[in-house]
């Protein structure tokens, strides 16, 4: 793969087919071109904005970033059998998303021969049974857990890291607890930090300002990518592509600008969801990671000006076709609230031949000899073809390949995507006071010192369930 050659990556351009959004192909449900025209000068001027910020907002830079410090730290873990992400949300996500897009689909599976580097667990969730099962399932002598909170005060991943800590002491010693646990966390603040100070341990420093949903492409997912692998300066050179594109001024020739428009207009029309459904297995995380993305940074009560404006559309996760048998019916028949984003592949790594058999059942025998590779592309197209007829507006991502650089391109032009939406939507794309407000509750309930007034007002509003309605 050489990414730096430019005709290379013209190849590799992802692109962007709006068609079937506008009024021309369904009909009323679709949106004017016009409107595109009249949110032009916004769009330009959020795209000015951010190329101004990019180096308050952090993330528009990660991919100049040295990565010298990830690929010595990975260096040094790659002989170990499993690899173990704790953390949560963006600090979780982006690492499922990157392993299970460019690593073999059964990559754990594979015998050591082929595999050439650590098994990757990413344990993003409180559930006792999970936090149990990797006690009981992975031999401490050979994990090395690599420990993900920017705040360094996360209760799941703190939680998880306390287990592993104590399990790692009581199997293995004390002394033993550096060259297992490796922190990845703001570099002067937080629980996390102070934590590795006075251990001693191995750290990798977060951005300060790179908000969890956007640092897919910092330390957080570069490190479990290098370790299994991955050529994370590829990805990072994709993502410097990535911006080169959505960063163009020229809005209604900029991918991100108009999938941000036709997001917002379709919005306005009352198409308030946003299924994400992309047509490979492999992508299927970053379905889960672009929702992320998306609902956190555009979920907003108020605007920049301090109005209640509850904006926000709701992103669904689909994977083609495996959703077709399942969540297509209530796409073509069901509310006209949606907005289908599909991500084609127009090169898969494989092409594998589907073989010829029972000749005489014509309902079989029409499929030998066609490629799995024709199969899905044309799934892929049958939807969109059922989707026009019943009037529902989608647009395609079209991914040439699925590789290193194109995968960062699609982080960066979604993370654009979303960043111009929220300041055509005048909100702040980078706080979560919600997801806060839910931290604030569980601190309270959990009875941490600070927070006795929010576990009485919790208290107090339960008074006021009826016990009849606990059926
Ligand atoms: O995007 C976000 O800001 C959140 O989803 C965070 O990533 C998540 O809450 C985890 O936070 P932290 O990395 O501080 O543990």
């Amino acid at each position: 793969m050489d990414y730096l050659n430019p005709t290379w990556q013209a190849q590799m351009r992802i692109r962007l087919d709006i068609n079937n959004a506008l009024n021309s192909v369904v009909d009323q449900h679709g949106i004017d071109p016009n409107q595109l025209g009249a949110m032009a000068d916004a769009a330009r001027a959020a795209v000015l904005d951010i190329e101004h910020k990019r180096s308050i907002l952090g993330w528009p830079d990660l991919p100049q970033q040295d990565v010298s410090a990830v690929h010595a730290m990975a260096a040094k873990v790659k002989h170990v059998e499993n690899f173990v992400v704790l953390g949560i949300g963006g600090s979780a996500l982006g690492n499922i998303a990157v392993q299970s897009a460019l690593n073999h689909p059964f990559y754990n599976d594979l015998p050591r021969s082929k595999r050439l580097a650590p098994k990757l667990y990413v344990i993003d969730n409180s559930d006792p049974d999970l936090n149990a099962a990797l006690i009981e399932t992975l031999d401490p002598a050979t994990t090395v857990y690599n420990v993900i909170s920017k705040s360094g005060t996360t209760a799941e991943t703190m939680a998880s890291f306390l287990t592993v800590r104590n399990h790692l002491e009581q199997t293995l010693g004390a002394d033993a607890l550096k060259s297992h646990i490796i922190l990845t966390t703001d570099p002067t603040s937080g629980f996390l930090r102070q934590i590795g100070q006075r251990e001693g341990w191995p750290m990798l420093d977060l951005p300060p300002t790179v908000g969890g949903r956007f640092s897919v492409l910092s330390t957080v997912g570069l490190l479990s990518a290098a370790v299994t692998g991955i050529d994370i300066r590829a990805l990072l050179a994709g993502a410097a592509y990535g911006y080169q594109i959505a960063s163009n001024p020229d809005v209604l020739r900029n991918p991100a600008a108009v999938a941000a428009m036709v997001n917002l207009a379709c919005a306005h029309k009352g198409q308030n969801m946003v299924v994400m459904m992309p047509y490979a297995h492999r992508l299927r995380h970053v379905a889960d990671w672009f929702a992320q993305l998306w609902a956190e940074s555009l979920g907003k009560r108020y605007d920049l000006n301090g109005t209640e404006v509850f904006v926000g559309t709701t992103p669904i996760k689909a994977l083609g076709a495996t959703d077709q048998h399942s969540q297509v019916q209530l796409y073509a028949e069901g509310p006209f609230d949606k907005l289908v984003n599909f991500i084609a592949v127009d090169q898969y790594q494989h092409t594998v031949t589907i073989p010829s058999a029972y000749t005489d059942l014509e309902g079989v025998s029409y499929l030998g000899g066609h490629t799995f590779n024709a199969l899905i592309q044309a799934e892929q197209q049958a939807t969109e073809i059922a989707l026009n007829d019943a009037g529902r507006p989608n647009i395609t991502h079209h991914m040439p390949a699925i590789n290193a650089f194109t995968l960062g391109q699609l982080f960066m032009l979604f993370e654009m995507q979303t960043a111009i939406a929220g300041a055509l939507l005048n909100i702040n794309t980078f706080d979560q006071p919600g997801v806060e407000a839910g931290k604030i509750a569980t601190y309270a309930l959990l009875g941490r010192n600070g927070f006795a007034e929010r576990r009485d007002q919790i208290a107090a509003a339960r008074q006021r369930r009826l016990s009849q309605w606990e059926i």
